[in-house]
């Protein structure tokens, strides 16, 4: 029985991995600040998978507390989801963010070298690559400048991973995810957006639950055939099962260099105007919206290239934007 860490276990994309890695037999340690999570998210785990996972409350800026994890503790692989994650916000404060972001990656990596621990799994994001020239995204595209601190500490971590890679041997994986949405279908977990919600899927279940007034449209003046800009929504429960296979694809050593980077997406755009339309006609649900301004820094359109994904990871998608929006809603109203 291998055992597996996952920081930031208790948050969005960590929980529903958690529950995907204790489904095929991994003993899972989670530790978690609780800064944008909440504690029952353990228990509602346990529920889901009968067993519940280690927990530990940890901050990983804290090296001294890092240590301590690791001396009480054999691991065989990592996966790093503990971060800050709002892009406005890291505008404001960058230096929490690459403080937290990447001092916190810092130390993990320190402990895996001098502890010799292998197999790191890191949530990068398709922010790295901007507005790509061409689309689909493939890996192949260019890194583009960060249009936020936070985006910056995605691609400074994937840089900061390949050359502890380079220099002391570990294998590790990046994940570029696209835009998870959606929720476990026992609706046990899902995503919990501190305040007003910044990302598109929650704010649009809140305003069909009546919790926000209006879902404000941002933009519908791009060059997209709707004017309103893509993206790759991919369920969170698909996006949970990649981590999966790039973990089994280091523990069973299938690697073909020590840092490889995955697009993990579902390959098909849609616009916002296109989500609007999909989710009023899953949950039946009417959506009051209106057009605003363009948000500052948005690309126009991003939807990834699975290709090597699917290839490489021996992985595909398997829900449909349909049931992710409905889980999205199911979740929605089970917050009552
Ligand atoms: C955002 C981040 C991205 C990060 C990801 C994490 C920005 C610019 N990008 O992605 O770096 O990795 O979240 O979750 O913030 N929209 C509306 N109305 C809303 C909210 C969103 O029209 O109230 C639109 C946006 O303009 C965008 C689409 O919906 O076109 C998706 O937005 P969002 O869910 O915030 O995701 P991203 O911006 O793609």
């Amino acid at each position: 029985m291998k055992t597996i860490l996952v920081t930031g276990g208790l948050g969005f994309i960590g929980s529903h991995t958690v529950v995907e890695l204790q489904n095929i037999g991994f003993d899972v340690v989670i530790i978690d600040d609780l800064s944008n999570s909440n504690i029952n998210v353990l228990n509602n785990i346990s529920k889901i998978t009968g067993k519940k996972p280690n927990f530990h409350k940890i901050d990983l800026r804290n090296k001294q507390k890092v240590q301590e994890f690791f001396k009480n503790y054999t691991v065989h692989g990592i996966i790093h989801f503990a971060a800050f994650k709002a892009v406005g916000e890291s505008v404001i404060n960058p230096l929490d963010y690459y403080e937290n972001n990447i001092g916190s990656l810092v130390h993990l990596l320190q402990e895996m070298r001098d502890r010799k621990i292998d197999n790191f799994i890191f949530s990068s994001s398709c922010t790295v690559y901007g507005q790509a020239d061409e689309l689909p995204i493939t890996e192949k595209a260019p890194i583009k400048p960060a249009e936020s601190p936070y985006g910056n500490t995605k691609q400074i971590g994937e840089e900061i991973i390949k050359d502890t890679c380079k220099a002391n041997g570990l294998n590790a994986i990046a994940l570029r995810y696209f835009n998870p949405i959606g929720a476990h279908d026992s609706v046990k977990i899902g995503e919990l957006p501190l305040g007003v919600p910044q990302n598109l899927i929650p704010y649009v279940t809140q305003t069909a639950a009546g919790i926000r007034e209006q879902l404000s449209v941002f933009g519908n003046d791009y060059d997209t055939p709707d004017g309103t800009a893509i993206r790759d929504y991919i369920h969170v429960v698909d996006l949970a099962k990649a981590h999966i296979s790039a973990l089994q694809r280091l523990l069973n050593k299938e690697n073909k260099n020590n840092f490889e980077y995955f697009n993990i997406g579902t390959g098909t755009g849609s616009s916002v105007l296109e989500i609007i339309k999909a989710f009023e006609k899953a949950t039946t649900q009417k959506l009051n919206y209106k057009i605003v301004e363009r948000r500052e820094g948005d690309v126009t359109s991003a939807y990834a290239d699975t290709t090597i994904a699917n290839k490489e990871l021996n992985w595909k998608t398997e829900k449909t934007l349909e049931e992710a929006l409905k889980s999205a809603w199911k979740w929605q109203e089970n917050q009552k």
